[in-house]
Protein backbone atom coordinates (compact mmCIF):
# COMPACT_ATOMS: atom_id res chain seq x y z
CA UNK A 1 0.00 0.00 0.00
CA UNK A 2 1.39 3.74 -1.12
CA UNK A 3 2.23 5.87 1.77
CA UNK A 4 0.05 9.41 1.91
CA UNK A 5 1.74 12.30 3.34
CA UNK A 6 -1.09 15.80 3.74
CA UNK A 7 -0.19 18.95 4.42
CA UNK A 8 -2.72 21.67 4.06
CA UNK A 9 -2.56 25.42 5.26
CA UNK A 10 -3.32 28.98 4.18
CA UNK A 11 -1.63 30.65 1.57
CA UNK A 12 2.41 31.59 2.07
CA UNK A 13 2.84 29.26 4.73
CA UNK A 14 5.54 27.27 3.02
CA UNK A 15 3.86 24.35 2.56
CA UNK A 16 5.58 23.66 -1.26
CA UNK A 17 9.23 24.68 0.14
CA UNK A 18 8.51 21.98 2.82
CA UNK A 19 7.14 19.38 0.84
CA UNK A 20 9.12 19.46 -1.89
CA UNK A 21 12.56 19.37 0.07
CA UNK A 22 10.76 16.13 2.50
CA UNK A 23 10.04 14.43 -0.62
CA UNK A 24 13.23 15.02 -2.31
CA UNK A 25 14.63 13.45 0.81
CA UNK A 26 12.24 10.44 0.95
CA UNK A 27 12.35 9.54 -2.38
CA UNK A 28 8.14 10.23 -2.48
CA UNK A 29 6.45 12.01 -5.11
CA UNK A 30 5.35 15.58 -4.46
CA UNK A 31 1.79 16.34 -5.51
CA UNK A 32 1.41 20.45 -5.31
CA UNK A 33 -2.47 20.50 -5.92
CA UNK A 34 -2.73 24.49 -5.88
CA UNK A 35 -0.81 24.41 -9.48
CA UNK A 36 -3.82 22.30 -10.90
CA UNK A 37 -6.05 24.83 -9.68
CA UNK A 38 -4.17 27.53 -10.89
CA UNK A 39 -3.60 26.03 -14.39
CA UNK A 40 -7.46 25.99 -14.63
CA UNK A 41 -7.76 29.47 -13.54
CA UNK A 42 -5.10 30.07 -16.56
CA UNK A 43 -7.35 28.26 -18.91
CA UNK A 44 -10.29 30.72 -17.68
CA UNK A 45 -8.11 33.62 -17.55
CA UNK A 46 -6.98 32.81 -21.54
CA UNK A 47 -10.28 32.26 -21.99
CA UNK A 48 -11.82 35.57 -20.69
CA UNK A 49 -14.65 33.59 -18.33
CA UNK A 50 -15.80 35.55 -15.77
CA UNK A 51 -15.11 33.87 -11.85
CA UNK A 52 -18.30 34.52 -11.32
CA UNK A 53 -19.77 32.74 -14.16
CA UNK A 54 -20.49 29.14 -12.82
CA UNK A 55 -22.26 28.03 -16.18
CA UNK A 56 -19.40 28.97 -18.23
CA UNK A 57 -17.04 27.37 -15.62
CA UNK A 58 -18.57 24.22 -15.56
CA UNK A 59 -19.30 23.76 -19.09
CA UNK A 60 -15.16 24.47 -19.26
CA UNK A 61 -14.71 21.52 -17.21
CA UNK A 62 -15.98 19.03 -18.99
CA UNK A 63 -13.15 19.51 -21.89
CA UNK A 64 -10.40 20.90 -20.40
CA UNK A 65 -7.51 18.77 -19.80
CA UNK A 66 -5.21 19.26 -16.39
CA UNK A 67 -2.50 16.89 -16.30
CA UNK A 68 0.98 16.41 -14.37
CA UNK A 69 4.35 14.87 -15.28
CA UNK A 70 7.61 15.00 -13.83
CA UNK A 71 10.91 16.35 -15.60
CA UNK A 72 13.84 15.96 -13.39
CA UNK A 73 11.63 15.38 -10.07
CA UNK A 74 9.99 18.74 -10.52
CA UNK A 75 6.15 18.59 -10.88
CA UNK A 76 4.55 19.98 -14.08
CA UNK A 77 1.40 21.11 -14.87
CA UNK A 78 -0.39 20.09 -18.61
CA UNK A 79 -3.28 22.20 -19.52
CA UNK A 80 -4.88 21.12 -22.89
CA UNK A 81 -1.08 19.22 -23.39
CA UNK A 82 1.04 22.68 -23.14
CA UNK A 83 3.37 22.60 -19.82
CA UNK A 84 2.55 25.91 -18.16
CA UNK A 85 4.26 25.32 -15.26
CA UNK A 86 5.74 28.76 -15.81
CA UNK A 87 2.71 30.54 -16.94
CA UNK A 88 0.66 30.24 -13.10
CA UNK A 89 3.15 31.60 -10.65
CA UNK A 90 1.27 35.01 -10.86
CA UNK A 91 -0.93 36.83 -8.10
CA UNK A 92 -3.72 37.25 -10.73
CA UNK A 93 -3.66 33.21 -11.26
CA UNK A 94 -3.54 32.39 -7.76
CA UNK A 95 -6.49 34.90 -7.09
CA UNK A 96 -8.48 33.79 -9.79
CA UNK A 97 -7.31 29.94 -8.68
CA UNK A 98 -8.73 30.44 -5.12
CA UNK A 99 -11.63 32.49 -6.48
CA UNK A 100 -12.99 29.12 -9.15
CA UNK A 101 -12.24 26.56 -6.42
CA UNK A 102 -15.34 27.09 -4.78
CA UNK A 103 -17.17 25.21 -7.48
CA UNK A 104 -17.87 21.71 -7.15
CA UNK A 105 -17.18 20.98 -10.99
CA UNK A 106 -13.82 22.46 -10.70
CA UNK A 107 -13.33 21.00 -7.47
CA UNK A 108 -14.36 17.07 -8.42
CA UNK A 109 -12.27 17.10 -11.29
CA UNK A 110 -9.12 17.96 -10.05
CA UNK A 111 -10.11 15.52 -6.87
CA UNK A 112 -10.29 12.24 -8.58
CA UNK A 113 -6.97 13.18 -10.75
CA UNK A 114 -5.05 13.65 -6.89
CA UNK A 115 -6.07 10.97 -5.68
CA UNK A 116 -5.40 8.68 -8.88
CA UNK A 117 -1.78 10.12 -8.24
CA UNK A 118 -1.91 8.80 -4.64
CA UNK A 119 -3.45 5.96 -5.14
CA UNK A 120 -0.44 3.91 -6.36
CA UNK A 121 2.53 5.90 -5.42
CA UNK A 122 4.15 7.62 -2.20
CA UNK A 123 3.22 11.31 -1.92
CA UNK A 124 3.67 13.63 -0.06
CA UNK A 125 0.32 16.20 -1.30
CA UNK A 126 -0.26 19.85 -0.35
CA UNK A 127 -2.79 21.63 -0.67
CA UNK A 128 -6.30 23.17 1.20
CA UNK A 129 -8.44 20.07 1.29
CA UNK A 130 -6.13 16.81 1.27
CA UNK A 131 -6.05 15.82 5.13
CA UNK A 132 -9.81 16.54 4.99
CA UNK A 133 -11.38 15.34 1.58
CA UNK A 134 -8.28 14.19 -0.80
CA UNK A 135 -6.47 11.80 1.17
CA UNK A 136 -9.09 11.10 4.40
CA UNK A 137 -6.91 8.33 5.36
CA UNK A 138 -3.36 9.60 4.88
CA UNK A 139 -0.81 8.13 7.26
CA UNK A 140 0.45 11.63 8.24
CA UNK A 141 -1.47 15.08 8.08
CA UNK A 142 0.06 18.19 8.77
CA UNK A 143 -1.72 21.59 9.50
CA UNK A 144 0.75 24.11 8.35
CA UNK A 145 0.12 27.59 9.27
CA UNK A 146 2.03 31.14 10.40
CA UNK A 147 0.74 34.96 11.09
CA UNK A 148 -0.66 36.63 7.92
CA UNK A 149 1.97 39.32 8.51
CA UNK A 150 4.79 36.78 8.06
CA UNK A 151 3.13 34.96 5.33
CA UNK A 152 3.00 38.44 3.44
CA UNK A 153 6.53 39.50 4.08
CA UNK A 154 8.20 36.32 2.51
CA UNK A 155 5.93 36.57 -0.62
CA UNK A 156 7.48 40.20 -0.69
CA UNK A 157 11.13 39.35 -0.26
CA UNK A 158 10.09 36.59 -3.17
CA UNK A 159 8.67 38.72 -5.23
CA UNK A 160 11.34 41.25 -4.64
CA UNK A 161 13.91 39.04 -5.03
CA UNK A 162 12.81 38.41 -8.75
CA UNK A 163 12.38 41.86 -9.52
CA UNK A 164 8.68 41.97 -9.32
CA UNK A 165 7.37 45.73 -8.33
CA UNK A 166 5.20 44.82 -5.10
CA UNK A 167 3.48 46.75 -2.07
CA UNK A 168 3.32 44.95 1.17
CA UNK A 169 -0.04 46.10 1.93
CA UNK A 170 -1.37 44.72 -1.33
CA UNK A 171 0.11 41.35 -0.83
CA UNK A 172 -1.29 41.61 3.17
CA UNK A 173 -4.22 42.52 1.67
CA UNK A 174 -4.58 39.42 -0.71
CA UNK A 175 -3.42 37.11 1.73
CA UNK A 176 -6.36 38.13 3.75
CA UNK A 177 -8.55 37.81 1.14
CA UNK A 178 -7.66 34.50 -0.10
CA UNK A 179 -7.93 33.44 3.59
CA UNK A 180 -11.27 34.62 4.11
CA UNK A 181 -12.67 32.94 0.95
CA UNK A 182 -10.28 29.73 1.18
CA UNK A 183 -11.80 29.31 4.60
CA UNK A 184 -15.45 29.60 4.06
CA UNK A 185 -16.32 28.53 0.74
CA UNK A 186 -18.86 25.68 0.90
CA UNK A 187 -17.22 23.02 -0.57
CA UNK A 188 -14.17 21.26 0.75
CA UNK A 189 -13.25 24.65 2.91
CA UNK A 190 -9.69 24.90 4.37
CA UNK A 191 -9.69 23.73 8.29
CA UNK A 192 -7.35 21.77 10.13
CA UNK A 193 -8.25 17.56 9.77
CA UNK A 194 -9.28 16.56 13.58
CA UNK A 195 -5.97 13.94 13.08
CA UNK A 196 -3.87 16.70 11.57
CA UNK A 197 -0.58 17.86 13.47
CA UNK A 198 -0.51 21.61 13.76
CA UNK A 199 2.62 23.58 12.99
CA UNK A 200 2.76 27.37 13.09
CA UNK A 201 6.08 28.36 10.91
CA UNK A 202 5.91 31.93 12.20
CA UNK A 203 8.98 31.83 14.27
CA UNK A 204 10.69 29.14 12.16
CA UNK A 205 13.37 29.37 9.51
CA UNK A 206 12.88 26.13 6.48
CA UNK A 207 15.19 23.75 8.11
CA UNK A 208 13.67 24.36 11.33
CA UNK A 209 10.24 23.42 9.92
CA UNK A 210 11.40 20.54 8.00
CA UNK A 211 13.21 18.56 11.24
CA UNK A 212 9.34 19.57 12.81
CA UNK A 213 7.75 17.83 10.06
CA UNK A 214 10.68 15.15 9.59
CA UNK A 215 9.79 14.14 13.42
CA UNK A 216 5.88 13.65 13.07
CA UNK A 217 6.22 11.69 9.98
CA UNK A 218 9.22 9.35 11.87
CA UNK A 219 6.51 8.90 14.56
CA UNK A 220 3.40 8.37 12.69
CA UNK A 221 4.97 5.75 10.32
CA UNK A 222 6.87 3.37 13.57
O1 LIG B 1 -1.51 26.85 -2.98
P1 LIG B 1 -1.81 27.83 -4.09
O2 LIG B 1 -1.63 29.25 -3.68
O3 LIG B 1 -1.06 27.51 -5.35
O4 LIG B 1 -3.37 27.62 -4.43
C1 LIG B 1 -4.11 28.51 -5.24
C2 LIG B 1 -5.59 28.43 -4.89
O5 LIG B 1 -6.12 27.17 -5.30
C3 LIG B 1 -5.94 28.54 -3.42
O6 LIG B 1 -6.10 29.88 -3.00
C4 LIG B 1 -7.23 27.77 -3.29
C5 LIG B 1 -7.14 26.74 -4.37
N1 LIG B 1 -6.79 25.40 -3.86
C6 LIG B 1 -7.83 24.65 -3.35
O7 LIG B 1 -8.97 25.12 -3.28
N2 LIG B 1 -7.59 23.38 -2.93
C7 LIG B 1 -6.36 22.84 -2.98
N3 LIG B 1 -6.17 21.58 -2.58
C8 LIG B 1 -5.28 23.62 -3.47
C9 LIG B 1 -5.52 24.91 -3.90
Amino acid sequence: MSVNIAIDGPAGAGKSTIARKLAHEMSYIYVDTGAMYRAMALYFLQNKIDSGDEAAIGKACGTVEVSIGYEGGEQQVLLNGENVSGQIRTEEVGNMASAVSVYRAVREKLVELQQQLAANENVIMDGRDIGTCVLPKAQVKIYLTASVECRAKRRYDELCAKGAECSLAEISKDIEERDRRDMNREISPLRQAEDAVLVDTSDMNIEEVVSVIRGICKEKMA
